[in-house]
């Protein structure tokens, strides 16, 4: 049987933390094997919000393929490619904006979310209202049934969804409308306990060194009612008890549990035990970065073969749909 196709991007805004290991690349990752994988970088996307400073982009663009590799994606498995190398997604993007109701763009809850939290920046242009019309191209350009996505996603999904079937009825079925794939991931909080983010400098990167691991999980916030040793803490409402159980051995972390109840831990030397599987965890991944990151040609040869593999899709979509609007 043939597989079901998926497709998933991410936006290369800055090196990727745990919460994007946890919460997106691990289910892509084991996602290979059963499905036909279209993962790229959407450096568009990323456009949308910082066009004020172009300049990173490109650089996060090669650092992200990087990552992606060093976690196992596989180019040999998967199609690995980058959204601005296939211009035909905006020409999609194009013919999609003349179907699209301003309506739906205007009441999408992502939308209305991101203007007050990026109150630092000026939102307020046609490329970010049009943000999810750009993600529906990126999506029914390749016909995917499926998009492993954060729920944060959904509504830009529903959108993709209205849009494919608007354009179905308005010129031929020839759009399936995808669906969010949702999977249980564990909560990775960054070490405040809000959401682990990097505007929120709050987080534990891919490529963290363990100094830089220790450093960074001694600054962790643990159990708030625990002042001193002697006090007995609760590792329930403890986040660095949360990175024990994602971490730590099972014979470890029940350890910690009991110890720390029984006051006979110290959050210290128990955050310095975490930090030390933490970094036995990332150091296989750190390995392979090194590799990859020392041989910057394979890395742009895997990008190549991906925008080829993705091209051959886009450009075949693209004729169907000049068919289709008669142009
Ligand atoms: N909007 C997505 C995010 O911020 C990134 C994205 C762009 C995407 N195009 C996509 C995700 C297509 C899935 C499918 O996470
Ligand atoms: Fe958290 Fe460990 Fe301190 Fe207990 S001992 S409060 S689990 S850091």
């Amino acid at each position: 049987m043939e597989k079901k196709r998926i497709l998933s991007g991410m936006r290369p805004t800055g090196p990727l933390h745990l919460g994007n290991l946890h919460g997106a690349l691990a289910n892509w990752v084991n996602m290979q094997d059963e499905y036909d994988c279209f993962f790229f970088i959407a450096d568009w996307h990323a456009l949308t919000s910082d066009y004020e400073a172009p300049g990173a982009i490109s650089g996060y663009v090669k650092e992200m393929m990087i990552d992606w590799l060093s976690v196992g994606l596989s180019p040999e498995k998967s199609t690995l490619f980058v959204q601005s190398h296939m211009k035909e997604h905006a020409e999609l993007y194009l013919i999609l904006s003349m179907i699209t109701p301003v309506p739906w763009l205007e009441r999408n809850p992502t939308y209305k979310e991101q203007i007050i939290q990026l109150a630092n920046k000026d939102l307020s242009t046609f490329g970010f209202l049009g943000y999810p019309v750009l993600q529906a191209a990126d999506i029914i350009i390749y016909k995917a049934h499926g998009v492993p996505v954060g729920v944060d996603q959904v509504p830009h999904i529903e959108i993709t969804r209205e849009i494919a079937r608007r354009f179905n009825h308005l010129y031929g079925n020839l759009f399936p409308e995808p669906k969010a794939i949702l999977t249980e991931t564990p909560k990775i909080l960054g070490i405040d306990r809000r959401k682990m983010s990097k505007s929120y400098n709050n987080a534990i990167y891919m490529s963290d060194n363990p100094d830089k691991i220790s450093e960074t999980v001694a600054r962790m916030v643990t159990d708030p009612q625990r002042a001193r040793k002697s006090d007995p803490g609760n590792p329930d409402v403890c986040n660095v008890y949360e990175f024990h159980k994602l971490y730590s051995e099972d014979k470890t972390v029940k350890d910690v549990n009991a110890r720390c109840r029984a006051a006979k831990i110290g959050c210290v030397e128990c955050k310095q035990i975490m930090a030390g599987n933490l970094a036995k965890f990332l150091e296989p991944i750190r390995e392979k970065r090194a590799y990859y990151e020392s041989r910057p040609d394979l890395v742009n040869d895997i990008i190549n073969t991906g925008d080829e593999k993705a091209g051959k899709v886009v450009q075949q979509t693209m004729e169907e749909v000049r068919t289709a609007i008669k142009m």
